[in-house]
């Protein structure tokens, strides 16, 4: 096949997925983008379907039916599924890990013993799927301590309990199956680590990759990051936090060794590997590994990418080398999310979204929670949308971004102000 006029399919409905149509339409290689199922902004800019990201099967042959050359996955639950694995089995080529390869992200107890088999620096744990053992273990903890459900969570399952009696409680509520289910049958107990949480993303192909730009999110919903945990209210791109030396030395201490663990494990890893860092006094460790890109991390990494996008994707897909270097723009983006008031909790939706008329230069909108009703965008999420900024400093990208902040309004419009705060208070 020449690679060119290439059709894409997307899959997911999220600011991530629109950030993926809207960078792989760029590529010259690229003749058309299809997403399914898309949301409200997505769907007014590209061919969208019904098919939801846990239908395997309708994934396969809508991807038969319009003759997709290349099929990139977002989110983790369908590679997870092995939706990877079912169009590789009828000849589709498809951007992200197999089955085997997404247990990264979709068991943490066999991520916690992979790491601690390839020494990969993380927190000390136990993993456990019986109560008497876990509290058992419990007794031997220094509070506070995280308590996590193994399997997919949608990033609720992680649980930092301030005394012991919360986490013997946290325990046994997951273990019962009470709040989450199958994921719940199989929990990590693990040592607090303090510092900076920073988000490595990689290419990979393999023991080849490529590294982007270090980005670092803001999983709080509230100011100064307080208040629950969320999916993440904003991010931005690179971060001074790390150094090129260090990320030398992560990639030395963290990802050579985990890609080289996951072939010894007979895993052929293709596909984005984000990895967790926290940044502690005793140097970076593995908070977490992520099979697919971040969201919202995604909104400000692949703006910053010189090269072309898709013939990366598509050498991860086909297994082959990646490139030894990969040019990124000497610019900062910054995406600020606007969500509904009371997100993470309950929201109200069907909020009808007022767009500006006029672009902002260097400024894009991406559509998270929303769908079209009756002609108009509505939300339909709790993150809905993602205003993301680009600019020669992260000053200029956060003003790109604020000022489309304030140009789209509903009712119910709630964003954080203080996104970068961290970077602005070390620069
Ligand atoms: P995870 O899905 O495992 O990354 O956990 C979600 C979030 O919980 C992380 O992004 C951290 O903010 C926090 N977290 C997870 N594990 C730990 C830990 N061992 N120590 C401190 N914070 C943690
Ligand atoms: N922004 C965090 C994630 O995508 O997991």
């Amino acid at each position: 096949m020449k690679d060119e006029n290439m059709k894409i399919l997307v899959i997911g409905s999220g600011g991530r997925e629109h950030t993926l149509a809207k960078e792989c339409a760029k590529s010259p290689l690229v003749g058309q983008v299809m997403v399914t199922p898309g949301n409200g902004g997505i769907n007014r800019e590209f061919t969208s379907f019904a098919v939801g990201v846990e239908d395997n099967r309708g994934i396969v042959s809508l991807a038969l039916d319009e003759n997709i050359d290349l099929v990139v996955v977002g989110p983790e639950v369908p590679l997870c599924n092995g939706l990877v694995d079912d169009l590789k089995a009828v000849g589709i080529l498809a951007y992200g890990p197999d089955a085997a390869g997404a247990q990264l992200e979709g068991s943490k107890a066999y991520t916690k013993d992979f790491l601690a088999k390839y020494s990969v620096p993380t927190a000390a744990y136990g993993n456990f799927s019986e109560v008497a053992p876990a509290l058992q273990y419990l007794e031997g903890c220094q509070p506070p301590v995280v308590v996590k459900a193994s399997g997919l969570a949608a990033g609720k399952g992680v649980l930092i309990c301030e005394n012991l009696q919360e986490a013997r409680a946290a325990v046994e509520d997951m273990l019962s199956g009470e709040s989450f289910g199958e994921s719940g049958k199989e929990v990590v107990i693990e040592e607090f680590l303090e510092g900076e949480e920073v988000s490595l993303h990689l290419i990979c192909s393999g023991e080849s990759y490529v590294a982007m730009p270090m980005s670092q999110d803001h999983k709080k919903v509230g100011e100064g990051d307080a208040g629950l945990n969320t999916g993440g209210m904003g991010a931005y791109a690179p971060t001074s936090l790390v150094t090129p030396g260090m990320l030398a030395r992560y990639e030395e201490e963290i990802v050579k060794p985990t890609l080289a663990g996951l072939k010894a494990e007979g895993v052929d890893f293709r596909g984005t590997l984000y990895i967790g860092l926290m940044l502690t006094e005793n140097g970076a460790k593995v908070l977490e590994f992520n099979v697919r890109f971040g969201d919202p991390e995604t909104q400000v990494i692949l703006p910053l990418l010189a090269n072309d996008l898709v013939e990366l994707l598509l050498k991860s897909a086909r297994g082959e080398p990646m490139p030894d270097q990969v040019a990124f723009k000497d610019e900062s983006a910054m995406v600020v999310v606007l969500a509904s008031h009371g997100y993470p909790g309950a929201y109200p939706k069907g909020e009808v979204i007022t767009e500006p008329e006029t672009p902002i230069a260097d400024a894009v909108l991406i559509h998270a929670g929303t769908r079209e009703k009756d002609g108009k965008v509505v939300t339909a999420g709790g993150r809905v949308l993602g205003a993301v900024g680009t600019g020669a400093s992260l000053t200029a990208a956060r003003d790109r971004a604020y000022e489309l902040v304030e140009a789209v309004s509903y009712e119910s419009k709630y964003f954080r102000s203080d996104i970068g705060h961290r970077e602005f208070s070390r620069t």
